[in-house]
């Protein structure tokens, strides 16, 4: 499949990812989707109706049923939807639901920036221009808790981090697309990175990409 123009932005929770891939969208002038907000919209929805994101039968019909409407609940973060979230992402059924959603989107406009866990080795494996963003452990809790902290949301720093790590682990090593780097993407390690320097470093691997495929 070709697919020009997007941008798969891959890496584990907290990294930095959505804001780098906000970004670039917005430096590029193509259109952005955070597809984490669709699983999040399937586990919230089931949570809201009273059902178990656990519940393969139902997450799958949620799924195939989202609506680009769906994503703009306002109770999409926060820690019970980072749980949904990460059950629903485990089952088969829904991650094949939600595959077209995200190819359409892509496709709708000629291309886009998505941000995401499995955009380059299974969305879309042929994209131009492929990112794995990755910080420690110990940086993305911290920045997740600060995040939090400007949200007004309470929370301690060792909950976050083993929340933090709870979901590395259930993305990581969850049978159906897990987390991975595609051996084509370009590691953009943000630990010791200004978000100003992960984003130059990342429009510089994006372009040099892009001018390749052109
Ligand atoms: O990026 P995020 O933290 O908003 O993602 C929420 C959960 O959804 C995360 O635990 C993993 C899952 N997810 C996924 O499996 N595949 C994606 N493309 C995006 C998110």
């Amino acid at each position: 499949m070709t697919a020009p123009r997007v941008v798969a932005v891959d890496g584990p929770a907290a990294a930095g990812k959505g804001t780098l891939a906000r970004r670039l969208a917005a430096h590029l002038a193509i259109p952005y989707l955070d597809t984490g907000l669709l699983y999040r919209a399937v586990g919230m929805t089931l949570l809201s109706r009273g059902l178990d994101p656990r519940d393969a039968g139902a997450a799958a019909a949620v799924a195939a049923a989202l609506t680009i409407e769906a994503l703009a609940r306002d109770d999409l973060r926060g820690p019970s939807a980072d749980m949904a979230a990460s059950r629903v992402a485990a089952i088969p059924a829904v991650r094949d639901a939600l595959v077209g959603f995200q190819r359409r989107f892509a496709a709708a406009e000629g291309g886009a920036v998505l941000d995401g866990r499995d955009i380059g080795t299974r969305i879309f494996p042929d994209a131009p221009a492929k990112l794995f963003v990755t910080a420690s452990p110990a940086v993305r809790a911290e920045r997740r808790w600060k995040e939090l902290q400007a949200r007004g949301v309470h929370a301690d720093l060792a909950t976050v981090r083993h929340e933090i790590d709870t979901r590395d682990r259930q993305d990581a090593t969850r049978p159906v697309a897990p987390l991975l780097q595609a051996a084509d993407a370009v590691l953009i390690d943000t630990t010791w990175l200004t978000p100003d320097q992960a984003f130059q470093a990342a429009l510089a691997a994006v372009r040099a990409r892009l001018a390749k495929a052109a």
